[in-house]
């Protein structure tokens, strides 16, 4: 038989998630067809359900069940060595899957698969090499993200993300989501190096390709928990610098030698008797000019065309990094009297702090055109 499309669904301990979720799938396909739905008129595509599981449970078991009852073809690859984690999953399934659109999909029922044939129709009308389900755009939802702090994580990844890749996420509002259709054959799954819960950015961050997004409802999980973990999330941030910068980040070590930079004068200053006060506030403007001479030439050569003149970003460089500069002296002046009285060490986890919002800035005000 041959396979139009794949839907590839990582799982990790799913079991009670895997009958809901193929019976469901496979009536979004047939509803579709015959009830004017998205795809009415057109043929039901050849669909198999493939399962990428790296359960330590019964859900394997579980799977097979399903597979010798479900309406729609299942097949299973269990990974005894899981590789990658959920990336390393998907980028598996993407390697096995058969058919010509590949869906990749959570196995919780937080990604609705009614939606699945309006994205594979999306992605058929546009000829997309990409379609991502998008929370963030139009009539999209990040309901069912239990909780404040990961809806403000997840917004905040977001922004971090189409900071450092402004053109290839240009039109991406949701680079973050794990429900997405690739055309096969488009994505370049030898260079990919996957890692933690990420793949999609991975996939947008390294190569150019037509991306179409389609608003969705992110829902509640049908049963179980949640397996991202704050791990997960620190492994984000390391996989973008990397996918950005490769190993010798110079943002990175601008970054650094300006933090070095700081400390000394601090350390220097107070050293010959100058009070931290106003020490620090030597030592900020120094790092804060030579920072952004540096980062110039090194870090945003290729975004400089056309976003203000020099001097436009000096000004606007140095109006928030001094802003920044300010609120941070107030922070340790307070720390210091307060709490912890070593200028330096309260110095050191602030720059830290302001490293991560201050490039957010940067790319989002200073050099965007
Ligand atoms: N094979 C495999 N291996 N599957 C995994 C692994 C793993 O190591 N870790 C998680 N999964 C599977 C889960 O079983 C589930 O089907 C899917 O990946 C998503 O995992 P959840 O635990 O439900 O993650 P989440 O809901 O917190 O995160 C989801 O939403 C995020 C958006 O906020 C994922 O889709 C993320 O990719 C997405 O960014
Ligand atoms: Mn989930």
């Amino acid at each position: 038989m041959t396979v139009d499309v794949t839907v590839v669904v990582p799982t990790f301990n799913e079991g009670p998630n895997v009958a809901e979720l193929v019976r469901r799938l496979a009536a979004a396909f047939h509803d579709g067809a015959d009830a004017g739905g998205a795809g009415a008129g057109e043929a039901i595509p050849a669909v198999e359900v493939l399962f990428v599981d790296d359960s330590t449970d019964d859900t394997p078991a579980e799977i097979e069940r399903v597979a010798a009852a479900s309406a729609l073809p299942v097949r299973m690859i269990h990974r005894e060595a899981p590789d990658g984690g959920l990336s390393g999953a998907v980028v598996a399934g993407l390697r096995a899957a058969a058919g010509e659109r590949v869906v990749v999909m959570d196995g919780d029922l937080q990604h609705p698969p009614e939606m699945v044939p309006v994205l594979l129709a999306t992605a058929r009308e546009t000829g997309a090499d990409v379609v991502v389900a998008s929370r963030y755009t139009g009539k999209g939802d990040a309901g069912g993200l239990d909780g404040r702090w990961r809806r403000w994580v997840s917004k905040a990844s977001g922004l971090l993300a189409r900071s450092m890749f402004p053109v290839k996420l240009r039109d991406v509002s949701d680079p973050m989501t794990g429900f997405f259709v690739v055309r096969q054959g488009a994505v370049d799954l030898a260079g990919l190096r996957p890692r933690g819960f990420k793949i999609l950015l991975e996939i947008l961050a390294r190569q150019r390709l037509v991306v179409v997004e389609e608003p969705f409802v992110f829902g509640e999980r049908f049963a179980g928990r949640s397996k991202a973990t704050v791990a997960n999330g620190l492994r984000y941030v390391q996989q973008l610098t990397l996918l950005r910068f490769g190993r010798l980040s110079p943002f990175a070590i601008i970054g650094a030698l300006g933090a070095v930079l700081n400390l000394a004068i601090l350390a220097g200053l107070q050293a010959l008797g100058v009070h931290y006060l106003p020490a620090v506030i030597w030592a900020n403007v120094v790092t804060i000019v030579i920072n952004f001479l540096l980062q110039e030439r090194f870090v945003f050569a290729d975004l400089r065309e056309g976003a203000h003149g020099f001097w436009g970003r000096f000004v606007r460089s140095f109006a928030f990094n001094g802003t920044e500069a300010a609120v941070r002296t107030l922070l340790l002046w307070w720390i210091v009297e307060r709490a912890v009285p070593h200028p330096e060490l309260v110095q050191a986890a602030l720059i830290l702090v302001a490293f991560v919002v201050r490039f957010v800035f940067q790319a989002q005000v200073v050099y965007r055109p």
